[in-house]
Parts: structure tokens; C-alpha cells; sequence
């Protein structure tokens, strides 16, 4: 398919504006173009074409099972859309005076309130845009709380499992401290012995997701907690697989004194495309005053923004945090009002389901009834039949499924990451396991058919690594390379998405 820079046909226009006789506003040259943009310029009817040829070239969750393990990419309810788009929220601007926008700030005063109950820990600000914001928010305020308690020239290092997610070193180390990495014990749990050994008076904190990647609960983390917080050192929870245990077990009961929402995906929120996400953080009394301004308070029946923190690490984000993505979580939470924990208990029961019918066919690196996700392996099918956990993603998208996440986490060899969420329903998930199984008997009996895959899907098998190093992005006019002779030809370039 043609790019729309290619279309282009000098002099065409979608639309024609009525000219107006108006006064050309004053510049200073050195703010002057040089040249006008290099805009397409195409017809309305061939706009309209090329767009929605290109939407329907995409898979997103609209159009198919989406099990990316560690993104829940769970539906997005259409009743947050109409909400969102009510004219008092729609158009409010982010400079609007706060009596002028007092629905507003309720409705985030409210989404801070149902957040410090999800966490268990009663302070909480809105302001970060997605997790890994959350992550280096969060890790700012140990600084500050470490540095106003003389601490924060001792305390350097965070203890971070095998298992993390990348984005959890990244924080760490751009929070300016150092990645204390700890082992993975047989059982999936982090390895308490390891752990011991490596936390004393330098350790600032753990950083963990609990459920893990792994799709597992830590089975030791109140013993994880006492050992922390016995050395002064503060427990961080990445929340981004919260979707196991809501309104079941809370984050600050486990000992956390720091939590981050990823409110994209346990609250749904279109984000398959890298955007928009929600962060917020929830914290302990003590970390309170260090939190970014402003925070929203409530003074009887008004609302409004307080900048009074004199402790407070500064701002994280522009305005007050996100809003469509407030709005959208909080419509989501409401929806399934006081009976939040059966979101969670139907994500962890769907999980379970799929496991229970996968795990003899593939690796099962570790036994356990499973939370929200889990991982298997494609160790054996690699070994016996040379298919790998990329093939078998990449043949999943024959059968109309979006791959899971795979090689990740780390710890696990040819792993392939599945979460189902709580929208699927029970046909949906058999067609999966279906398609899962006949994979694997393929592997046996046509294991080509599992090398070329896809075969249907609008772009075929990619150059992984042509992908990842040269990935064409941006069209350069003249200087645009002609990658289409090459093999894994230049259009057809993708880079492989994490979790
Ligand atoms: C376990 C885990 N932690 C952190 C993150 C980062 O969250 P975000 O993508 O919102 O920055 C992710 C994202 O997938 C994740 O899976």
C-alpha cells in the first residue's frame, strides 16, 4: 500500500476554506518559515480511502483476542467514550478557574479517593501519565523522604527481582540509584535467601510486581516486607498487574508503602499504540508531603487545587494529569461498582482456564495455579521440532489473535506471556486454546507452515533484527530510502512490542 506522501498530487485539496479578508499578523522574521510544510495534498474521497484501508490493516481489540500478557489489553467499554466526550468535560481547558470547574475536580477527588481504598494506603496523586512515570515519581519521593531524613546520601541501592519488567531498572537507575538485582526461587517466588543476603543499610527499597510476571503471587511477601522494612527501607509495588487483585488484596495490606496505577490497563483505556496511559501513585502518611503538587482536596462542598506542599518533589506533569483517562477509569470503576473484585476474580479465573488446557501441550516453568496471566514455554517444541515462541506467535495471527508477549520475562526461555483479561468470553478463550493445540500439532507434522507465518495477515513474516536496527519512520521526501528490493522489504519493517 502507497504511502499518503506518495499520493500526493501538487495543488489537490480535501476541503477549500471561504477566503477572508484579514489582517496578516505581525512577525519577527526569525520565527518565519522558510518554506510552507510538506503536507499531502489529496482529494477528500482518496483521504477517506486511504485511512480506512489503513484501519482495517491493524489489529487492535476492536477486532480480535488480544491476550499481550503484562499489557491487559482488556475492552474498552463505549460508555466511557460518551462520558468523556460530555461538553462540561470535553472542553474544559486546563487553565479554567477552579469554580468553573468543579465536576472536574470532583470526579478526580473521587478517583483519588477509590484509589488510596484499592491500594490500601491513603494518599494519592493523579499527576504521572503512565506506569514507568509512576515508577520514577515514586522513586523521587523516597529521595526526598531519604534526604529529609539525612538517609539520602547512605541509602543508594533498589532491590529489583529477575523477573521485572525493563521500565523498573530504567527508573531505577534514571532516579539516579543502583539496580541490586535478586534471583527467582523454584517455586516462582523471589528467593528470600538471596534477598537476605542483600538488603542492609545502603538498601532504599524493593521494587516488585505482585502478582509477578510470571503470573505468580509472591507466596513470602509479608517475610519480604519484615526484611525491608526491618533495614529502614521503603517496599515500592508496580502496579501493573493490579488486575489480579482488586478489592481481593491491597498492595499497603501486603506492606507497600508506595503503589502506581497503570489506570490504562487495569481501567481500560485505549492504549494499544503507546497512549494515552494514566499513572497515579498512592503512598503511605509518611511519603505524603513529598507527593507533587498540586494535589485535590476537598473543603466541604468545593473542590479544589493545593499547591501548599512545602516538602513536595515539584511537578511531574503538565496541568493536573491526564483527564480523558480519569474520566474513562473512573466511568469504568463505577461500572462495576462495590463488585470490583469480580473483575479481578473472572481475570484470574479466565487465566486459569487457559493454563489448565495449555499446560500439557507446552513448558510450564512453574506449576501454580496462576493469577490474572501466566507464562509457558516453547522450550520443548524448540528442541524437538526447531519452533520457536516467535513462531508461534507469528502463526497465532493467522488464526485472527494478537501474539502474546513473548521471551519475556527474562528468567524463562522461549516464553510466551498470556493474559486473557475479564471481557473474554469461554468460546473465545476455546478458540484460542484450539488454535494453541493445533499449532503444536503442526510443529510435528508441517513445521513449515509455522517458519512462514503469518500467511494472511497484511504484512508476512518480518526481519526481526532489520526491524529493530532500521526501522523507517519518518518519510524523507527525496532522501526516503527505497527499501522494497531488499528482503523483508522496507514497508514491511515492525518492531516487536514488549509488554
Ligand atoms: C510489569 C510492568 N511494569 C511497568 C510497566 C510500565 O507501564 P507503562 O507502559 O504504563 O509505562 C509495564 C508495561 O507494560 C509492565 O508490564
Amino acid at each position: 500500500m502507497k504511502l499518503i506522501y506518495e499520493k500526493s498530487q501538487e495543488g489537490r485539496r480535501a476541503s477549500s476554506l471561504p477566503a477572508r479578508e484579514l489582517a496578516v499578523p505581525e512577525l519577527p522574521d526569525e520565527l518565519r518559515r522558510e518554506r510552507p510544510p510538506r503536507l499531502p495534498e489529496i482529494s477528500e474521497p482518496e483521504l477517506v480511502r486511504h485511512f480506512t484501508r489503513l484501519s482495517t490493516r491493524t489489529f487492535g481489540i476492536d477486532t480480535g483476542f488480544y491476550p499481550l500478557g503484562s499489557c491487559t489489553m482488556k475492552h474498552n467499554p463505549r460508555v466511557n467514550e460518551r462520558v468523556v466526550n460530555l461538553p462540561g468535560f470535553r472542553d474544559l481547558h486546563p487553565l479554567q478557574e477552579e469554580d468553573g470547574a468543579q465536576g472536574a475536580l470532583e470526579l478526580m477527588w473521587r478517583l483519588q479517593e477509590i484509589l488510596a481504598e484499592v491500594a490500601g494506603l491513603p494518599a494519592v496523586s493523579l499527576q504521572p501519565a503512565a506506569g514507568s512515570q509512576g515508577e520514577l515519581t515514586g522513586l523521587m519521593l523516597m529521595r526526598a523522604y531519604y534526604a529529609d531524613r539525612g538517609e539520602g546520601e547512605t541509602r543508594r541501592k533498589i532491590v529489583i527481582p529477575d523477573t521485572a519488567h525493563g521500565t523498573n531498572p530504567a527508573s531505577v537507575t534514571m532516579a539516579g540509584y543502583e539496580v541490586t538485582p535478586v534471583q527467582t526461587d523454584p517455586r516462582g517466588n523471589i528467593d528470600v535467601d538471596d534477598l537476605r543476603a542483600k538488603v542492609d543499610a545502603e538498601t532504599a527499597g524493593l521494587m516488585l510486581t505482585n502478582p509477578s510476571t510470571l503470573g505468580l503471587f509472591d507466596e513470602n511477601i509479608e517475610e519480604i516486607a519484615a526484611i525491608f522494612h526491618g533495614a529502614g527501607a521503603l517496599m515500592y509495588y508496580d502496579g501493573a498487574n493490579l488486575n489480579a487483585v482488586c478489592g481481593i488484596s491491597r498492595p499497603g495490606d501486603m506492606g507497600f508503602d508506595i503503589v502506581h496505577f497503570n489506570l490504562h490497563k487495569t481501567f481500560s483505556q485505549p492504549h494499544g499504540g503507546g497512549g494515552p496511559g494514566g499513572g497515579p501513585i498512592a503512598v503511605r502518611d509518611r511519603l505524603e508531603p513529598f507527593l507533587p503538587v498540586p494535589a485535590i482536596v476537598r473543603d466541604g462542598d468545593e473542590f479544589r487545587f493545593d499547591y501548599d506542599r512545602p516538602k513536595t518533589i515539584g511537578k511531574v506533569r503538565g496541568f493536573s494529569g491526564p483527564f480523558g483517562v480519569f474520566v474513562r477509569s473512573y466511568a469504568y470503576i463505577r461500572a462495576y461498582g462495590p463488585g470490583l473484585r469480580e473483575m479481578s476474580e473472572v481475570a484470574v479465573l479466565n487465566a486459569n482456564y487457559l493454563l489448565a488446557q495449555l499446560k500439557e501441550a507446552y513448558d510450564l516453568p512453574f506449576d501454580r495455579l496462576c493469577m490474572h496471566e501466566f507464562v509457558l514455554s516453547a522450550r520443548t517444541l524448540k528442541r524437538r521440532h526447531g519452533i520457536t515462541a516467535l513462531d508461534v506467535a507469528k502463526r497465532l495471527m493467522d488464526y485472527d489473535f494478537h501474539p502474546p508477549t513473548v521471551y519475556f520475562p527474562l528468567n524463562v526461555p522461549e516464553a510466551l506471556m498470556i493474559e486473557p483479561t475479564e471481557t473474554e468470553a469461554k468460546e473465545t478463550l476455546d478458540e484460542f486454546v484450539a488454535a494453541m493445540l493445533e499449532i503444536v500439532r503442526d510443529a510435528s507434522e508441517r513445521p513449515e507452515v509455522l517458519k512462514e507465518a503469518p500467511h494472511d495477515r497484511p504484512v508476512g513474516r518480518v526481519d526481526e533484527v532489520k526491524a529493530a536496527k532500521r526501522a523507517v519512520v519518518r518519510y524523507l521526501f527525496e532522501d526516503h530510502p527505497d527499501l522494497s528490493h531488499e528482503p523483508g522489504s522496507g514497508r514491511q519493517l515492525e518492531a516487536q512490542k514488549g509488554a
